[in-house]
């Protein structure tokens, strides 16, 4: 019997890559999304991929009657639930925004969910319920920490699955806390594309390479890390959206939820991202050393071993291959609707 998973904020960067995922490993995928990150062209590349025709319902999952019809018209066996707002330092500017998407949305969602009795679920966590770790790698036992609203939504959403959890054993969820996802599809039609000046390292040195940005700068040198500047788990696209695979296949087999970080369990400092990224573009890459960016820690690496051990999961990429596939992305987009 076919499976059939709904993917909130399918049409996003991680959910497009986990749609490919699912779909090759034999689920019937549905997506739901309101588009406000997303680009509409996604549904022909995502069927291009696949070679299969895509069904995207637009809506948002703050919309409770949209969400009941979704579930009354498709019998759902779980959900990935991707759709959230993600940018740290605008979380900061409007908290409430953050709260209303990430902890209302969650809300609506699980509300509808329980009502059409679909009571599995992957959530989409981060490395960020950690704040500044005491402990390097972080396992899962690390106590939570915010940092600021985003990391909050995410502590407040997961605290919310556990207690769900605690009042019907028949919920089964999946927390996966995402170190930092990188690089793009291997066939260049789905990748990360942010609309606006990118916060986030990849996407900034990607937009250096194609010379759409003057200069990286690099967020302090003087960190306790082996080059001073800091250290992260970047980890593989491709590689997240098999996690999400696999986590989906262990609830089904065991009714048991779990939670585990998804990263590689190795970190790599700004400049190795830099040299990582100058090797797959073959360009000059000018970088400067500015100010620490309020908020940042030195180094966040994941402990690897719980998914390892719970999920046979295990990440096949490298950064080179992280940097040569945001290349080979950033050189094929073409800026469309
Ligand atoms: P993204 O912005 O590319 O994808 C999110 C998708 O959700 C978008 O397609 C957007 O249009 C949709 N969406 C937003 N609000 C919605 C709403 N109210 N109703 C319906 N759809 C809505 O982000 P991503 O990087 O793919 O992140 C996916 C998830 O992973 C998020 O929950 C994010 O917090 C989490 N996460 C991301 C990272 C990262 O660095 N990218 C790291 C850790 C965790
Ligand atoms: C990586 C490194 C910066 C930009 C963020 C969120 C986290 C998660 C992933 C969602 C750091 C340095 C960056 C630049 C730089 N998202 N840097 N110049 O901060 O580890 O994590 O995204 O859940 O919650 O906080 O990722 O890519 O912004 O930074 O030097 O222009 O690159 O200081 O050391 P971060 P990042």
């Amino acid at each position: 019997m076919t499976r059939r998973v709904l993917l909130t904020g399918g049409a996003g960067y991680i959910g497009s890559h986990t749609y490919v995922a699912l779909v090759e490993a034999g689920y019937d995928v549905l997506i739901l999304d309101n588009f406000s990150n997303a680009r509409r062209s996604v549904r022909e590349r995502l069927a291009r991929i696949t070679g299969r025709p895509v069904t995207i319902v637009e809506g948002d999952i703050r919309d409770g009657a949209a969400l009941a019809r979704v579930f009354g018209e498709h019998a759902i066996d779980a959900v990935v639930h991707f759709a959230a707002l993600k940018a740290v330092g605008e979380s900061m500017a409007r908290p409430l925004d953050y709260f209303d998407v990430n902890v209302g949305g969650l809300t609506a969602l699980l509300r509808a969910m329980d009502g059409a009795g679909c009571r599995r679920l992957v959530f989409s966590s981060s490395a960020t319920v950690y704040g500044v770790p005491d402990v390097t790698p972080t396992p899962e036992t690390a106590p939570f920490r915010a940092m600021n609203p985003y990391g909050q939504t995410k502590i407040l959403g997961e605290q919310m699955l556990d207690w769900l959890g605690r009042s019907n054993p028949d919920w089964a969820v999946g927390v996966l806390r995402y170190f930092n996802p990188a690089g793009a599809h291997a066939s260049a039609l789905i990748g990360e594309d942010p609309h606006d000046i990118p916060n986030n390292l990849m996407p900034f040195v990607a937009k250096v390479a194609r010379g759409e940005l003057d200069r990286i700068a690099v967020f302090g040198n003087d960190y306790d890390t082996p080059d001073g500047t800091g250290v992260r788990d970047y980890i593989h696209v491709e590689d997240l959206a098999r996690g999400h695979v696999l986590s989906l296949e262990k609830l089904f087999e065991t009714g048991q939820g779990h939670c585990v970080n998804l990263g590689t369990g190795t970190g790599h400092s700004v400049l190795e991202v830099i040299a990582a990224y100058k090797r797959a573009c073959n360009r000059d890459l000018p970088y400067t050393i500015a100010e620490r960016r309020p908020g940042d820690v030195p180094t966040v690496v994941a402990s690897a071993d719980k998914a390892a051990e719970v999920l046979g999961f295990r990440t096949e990429k490298t950064l080179d291959e992280m940097c040569a596939s945001s290349w080979r992305w950033v050189c094929t987009t073409e800026g469309d609707a």
